[in-house]
């Protein structure tokens, strides 16, 4: 219950939104294209990625996480959907899968790094958003004096707080696809790593 609220809260502050927004248009625009949003919560990338042109679909363990990102959805009249889906054992996949503060949450990471990279199409994407080992109350309160915009700006204090020394090794993702591209976003605080998963060989 505390954590929908919570996450309902900070998926509302404009510097969360911002840096989100950022990431996924890291993407080429949807055109129609498939995007699964695992762990998604209250559904803030998944809204973002069915605005940038995608078929956009959320999953989270949490009932009470897809009942927000269901209202939120509505509120926002977004055509992302939500639905009840463990990662663990996902029958999904898309063409663009993202998981955005999901890895560093789950005990077993290599195995739901790879859960999630089992759901990519040949060809796709997955974007890992985290926040980076540069996360920390120093650090947020100088970005936040460079000019972030203010609504609900005490997000990244306790974000900061919350997630100081606990950032996913970024050595977790050695040896999953050679194209591989990486963001920073939020003043270095928050990384986005996307990954090519290589086209399946033609047969002839
Ligand atoms: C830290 S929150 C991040 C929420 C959102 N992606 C964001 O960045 O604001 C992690 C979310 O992952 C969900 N989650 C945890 N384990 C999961 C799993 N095995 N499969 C799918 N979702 C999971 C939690 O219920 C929670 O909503």
């Amino acid at each position: 219950m505390i954590e929908s609220i919570l996450f309902t809260w900070l998926q509302g502050a404009d510097f969360y939104r911002d840096l989100h927004r950022c990431a996924v248009q890291s993407l080429p625009p949807g055109k129609g294209k498939t995007w699964l949003d695992v762990g998604c919560g209250p559904g803030l990338v998944t809204r973002l990625a069915a605005e940038h042109g995608y078929r956009a679909q959320g999953v989270d363990t949490n009932p009470r996480m897809i009942k927000a990102a269901q209202r939120l959805a509505l509120k926002h009249h977004s055509s992302a959907a939500f639905a009840i889906g463990n990662i663990a054992a996902s029958p999904l996949s898309a063409d663009v899968v993202s998981a955005a503060s999901l890895l560093a949450v789950l005990e077993d990471k290599p195995a739901g790094l790879h859960a999630l990279w089992r759901c990519v199409h040949p060809g796709g994407h997955l974007l890992i958003i985290e926040p980076t080992a540069r996360m920390n109350p120093v650090n947020a309160k100088a970005a936040m004096a460079s000019g972030l915009p203010r609504k609900r700006i005490n997000g990244l204090r306790l974000w900061a707080a919350v997630r100081q020394n606990r950032a996913v090794d970024p050595a977790l993702f050695d040896g999953l696809a050679s194209k591989r591209r990486y963001i920073d976003v939020l003043h270095g605080l928050v990384g986005a790593w996307i990954f090519e998963k290589p086209c399946a060989p033609v047969s002839h």
